[in-house]
């Protein structure tokens, strides 16, 4: 279909891949975090950027499924850095005990992929009593961005490179319920409608990624001014 091959400003299209868009690049000393790793996106996520030598912790509820993903990639690219942790993000509990384990690992972080995610499942509520997707796709990542920030600043300023959060959302982000996110009604069962609360998760998911790229803007330009401040006096 020709809207596939068509590019945008980066120069690729929505039929360009992960190799080829990250082609010729050496990523080796970055680390990475990426949910759901045990299929679909994240698992190439996690291949390709291991493929590009970042070290690549694969956060997965499902262990077993994950240990699978990295032995294949392991045993395509034999350097391939890449570790398993579990991560379930519809427990806020899961989610702190992650954060606080790769924290006090000491281990850097330059890249955080929020990538997990579940699609128009029935209503259910998550283990903390909120409904499933929005828990799932947008609390949970929501907890461990919050949780692992300071993790990515200190890197970030002690390497001298940029750290990246990516919130993997959808076009559904267009689509939620008429009055956008329910903040009012999240737990609604009876005007629960799946794809809507799927869109309303992605909303959130792109609420958050833009509220954060507003935030570091600032705080980047204010650490800019106060070094040219401090470097004038
Ligand atoms: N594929 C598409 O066309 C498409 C389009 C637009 C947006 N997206 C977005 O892309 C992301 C990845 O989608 P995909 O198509 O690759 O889906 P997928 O193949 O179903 O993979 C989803 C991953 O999320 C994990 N996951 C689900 N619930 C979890 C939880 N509570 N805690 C931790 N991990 C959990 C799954 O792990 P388990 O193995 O444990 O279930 C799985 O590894 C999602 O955020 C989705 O909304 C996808």
């Amino acid at each position: 279909m020709w809207f596939f091959k068509r590019k945008g400003s980066s120069g690729f299209s929505s039929s360009s891949t992960a190799e080829k868009v990250t082609h010729g690049i050496d990523a080796s000393g970055l680390t990475a975090i990426v949910t759901g790793a045990s299929s679909g996106l994240g698992c190439e996520t996690t291949r390709v950027l291991a493929l590009r030598g970042v070290h690549v912790i694969m956060g997965v509820r499902n262990m077993a499924a994950g240990r699978d993903v990295k032995d294949a990639i392991v045993k395509e690219i034999p350097a391939a850095k890449v570790d398993l942790m579990e991560l379930d993000l519809s427990s806020l509990a899961s989610v702190r005990k992650f954060a606080s384990d790769f924290n006090s690992s000491g281990r850097p972080l330059n890249l955080l992929i929020n990538n997990a995610g579940i699609m128009a499942t029935p209503f259910m509520l998550s283990k903390d009593n909120i409904e499933l997707q929005f828990a799932t796709n947008h609390l949970g990542h929501f907890l461990l961005t919050s949780l692992l920030l300071d993790t990515m600043k200190k890197t970030a300023r002690e390497s001298d490179i940029e750290g990246r959060i990516v919130n993997v959302s959808s076009e559904s982000h267009r689509s939620p319920y008429p009055e956008g996110i329910r903040f009012d009604k999240i737990n609604d069962q009876s005007g629960y409608k799946k794809f809507l609360a799927y869109g309303q998760s992605k909303l959130a998911n792109v609420l958050h990624a833009n509220e954060l790229a507003r935030r570091f803007k600032v705080s980047c330009l204010l650490s800019f001014f106060l070094e040219k401040v401090s470097g004038s006096t």
